[in-house]
């Protein structure tokens, strides 16, 4: 079973982006981090794009390939009906994950599209919310 961790614009440079608000930590080392939890017989991918169209085709991937998803989809989040429309026409577990606590930051970080399809919503835990993430699909997914 592969679980696919999507991440959208920016987040390519994740360590080097607005530390203050993001931290230090790059996405080699989510990956690292949440590869530690995968029990035998998972496996993950972990992605990133600054294209809403890349994600897109990769959500559409992940209905073959994937038994969840956990995505950051950056700014795609508050912006795009396309990110929601893919999502919804996968059957697995979603998890979307925000390193920072959009809450707490301008109030166009506090609508999300794709919140209408997640299974859960985390927020302002840092890069640990990734690994939450995992957790909860692996739990979502142990059985099936
Ligand atoms: C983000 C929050 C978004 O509002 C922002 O556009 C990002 C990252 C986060 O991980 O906190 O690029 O999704």
């Amino acid at each position: 079973k592969t679980i696919y961790i999507l991440n959208g614009p920016n987040l390519n440079l994740l360590g080097k982006r607005q530390p203050e608000i993001y931290g230090y930590d790059t996405l080699a080392d989510v990956e690292a981090n949440c590869r530690a939890l995968l029990p035998d017989g998972y496996d993950l991918t972990l992605k990133q794009s600054n294209w809403e169209g890349q994600i897109v085709d990769w959500i559409h991937e992940a209905r073959e390939k994937a038994c969840g998803i956990v995505i950051n989809p950056a700014a795609l989040t508050h912006t795009s009906v396309a990110v929601l429309d893919a999502l919804n026409t996968f059957e697995g577990p979603i998890i979307e994950v925000h390193i920072s606590n959009v809450h707490k930051r301008e109030s166009f970080r506090h609508h999300s599209y794709v919140s209408l399809r997640a299974d859960g919503v985390i927020a302002g835990l840092g890069i640990e919310g990734y690994e939450m993430g995992v957790r909860r699909v692996l739990t979502l997914t142990k059985d099936a």
